[in-house]
């Protein structure tokens, strides 16, 4: 393991009813409160009025921002930033999906910034204050909730990066299962993909002697895939979607990374494509992740041997090794495949007219991944192979 430093400050809130404690958590931090949220679900099943109702009884000055994209844009993280300076907002409050809660750690770093976000973005500079920020979670997926990470799109450059800082960490996150039930199958499934996903990212890792971290994510994958065909078809039950929204969690909390640094280089291969099509996130990675992974192989083919055993129940007898692991890699497409993952770009009809700009746009800091780094011809063969 390399040596490593572990802090999470963000105090997780979870389970039924727990929205209630807004009105312990906010008046900690000021009461003019920015609420951020996306394109309406929260409209449609009611916990905006929740939000809102809590927020008058703590007699707080609420100002709203809503339409963040998923994928959220730089020019709406903007308009968030003008709203903190003028109305002097105290405390942001993200009530959403990742895009949601990426999109206010980039207003409450540039609220108290005098140049462009961007520059954090693009990591010229680093955030030295930001604004306070909690959550509200309403959907499984991307760990947002309690990582300091954020992805945010300049649609006019056609630039997708992910970016962090010890601000990035939420103050709290309120994770009630039951916020989740109105999300549809497809981002139920795409959100179980992302989450396996992370955890893949992070089981592929270049550091030796590390059993406890790899026992500890196969155990979150094994949850994940024995939960989920059961999810997609019970979308309302309680105990499935308190599962997955944990899982969520802890695959993307940093307290399955101690000691590696985990490879990462699918997410930013899939950043590169999602910046070009603006396709949903989890999507491209169910397309991209199993031709990684075949790439990748031969690395470390024990690895990808204790995965098939492991996670996917691949019988060994009589095969070598090179084949358990290649049926290992089937399982996982099947897998996806089963729940209503995409498995090929041509789904999002994306053809090889832009795999060139695709690759660029992958390659722009440089050469990437730490179980194995891919140089731009990599980059270009995985994408071909997805196609
Ligand atoms: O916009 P609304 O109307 O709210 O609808 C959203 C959106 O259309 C809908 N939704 C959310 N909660 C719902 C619901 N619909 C019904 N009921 C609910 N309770 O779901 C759609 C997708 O939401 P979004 O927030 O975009 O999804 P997700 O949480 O998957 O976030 C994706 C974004 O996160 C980034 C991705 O790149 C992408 O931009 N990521 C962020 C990471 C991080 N900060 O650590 C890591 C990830 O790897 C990822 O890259
Ligand atoms: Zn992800």
């Amino acid at each position: 393991m390399d040596n490593f430093t572990y802090q999470n400050p963000t105090k997780l809130i979870f389970g039924k009813g727990q929205m209630e404690e807004l009105k312990n958590e906010i008046p900690q931090y000021g009461t003019k409160v920015l609420v951020v949220y996306g394109g309406g679900s929260i409209k449609k099943n009611n916990i905006y009025d929740k939000v809102m109702g809590y927020l008058k009884e703590m007699n707080a000055e609420v100002h709203e921002l809503s339409g963040v994209e998923p994928n959220p844009r730089l020019s709406t993280v903007h308009k968030g930033v003008d709203i903190c300076r003028n109305e002097g907002i105290e405390f942001i409050l993200a009530v959403g999906g990742g895009s949601v809660i990426d999109c206010t750690k980039a207003i409450s770093a540039g609220a108290k910034y005098e140049g462009d976000v961007w520059d954090f973005v693009t990591r010229k500079e680093v955030p030295k204050d930001a604004l306070p920020f909690g959550t509200v979670l309403t959907l499984a997926a991307t760990g947002s909730e309690m990582n300091a990470g954020s992805v945010i799109t300049n649609w006019e450059t056609h630039e997708k990066y992910g970016w962090g800082s010890p601000f990035g960490f939420p103050k709290f996150s309120i994770l009630d299962p039951e916020n989740t039930f109105t999300v549809p199958k497809n981002q139920t499934v795409y959100g179980m993909v992302d989450m396996m996903s992370h955890l893949f990212e992070q089981y592929f890792h270049p550091q030796t002697n590390t059993p406890l971290m790899l026992n500890m994510q196969e155990g979150v994958l094994k949850t994940v895939i024995e939960t989920a065909p059961k999810l997609v078809e019970d979308l309302e039950n309680y105990e499935y979607r308190e599962t997955i929204l944990l899982s969520g969690t802890i695959a993307l909390n940093n307290s399955l990374q101690m000691g590696i640094t985990g490879d990462w280089a699918s997410h930013n291969i899939e950043h590169a494509v999602s910046a070009v099509y603006d396709i949903p996130h989890a999507g491209g990675l169910a397309i991209l992740f199993p031709n990684w992974m075949k790439h990748v192989l031969d690395v470390n083919v024990d690895r990808f041997v204790r995965m098939a055993v492991n996670v996917f129940n691949v019988d060994p007898e009589g095969k070598s090794d090179r084949e358990v692991a290649l049926a290992g890699i089937e399982k996982l497409r099947e897998f996806w495949s089963s729940i209503g993952a995409p498995s090929r770009l041509a789904d999002y009809d994306i053809d090889d007219s832009k795999i060139d700009e695709v690759a660029d746009k992958a390659m722009a800091r440089g050469e990437f991944g730490n179980f194995k780094k891919l140089n731009r011809e990599d980059v270009v063969e995985i994408l071909r192979n997805s196609l």
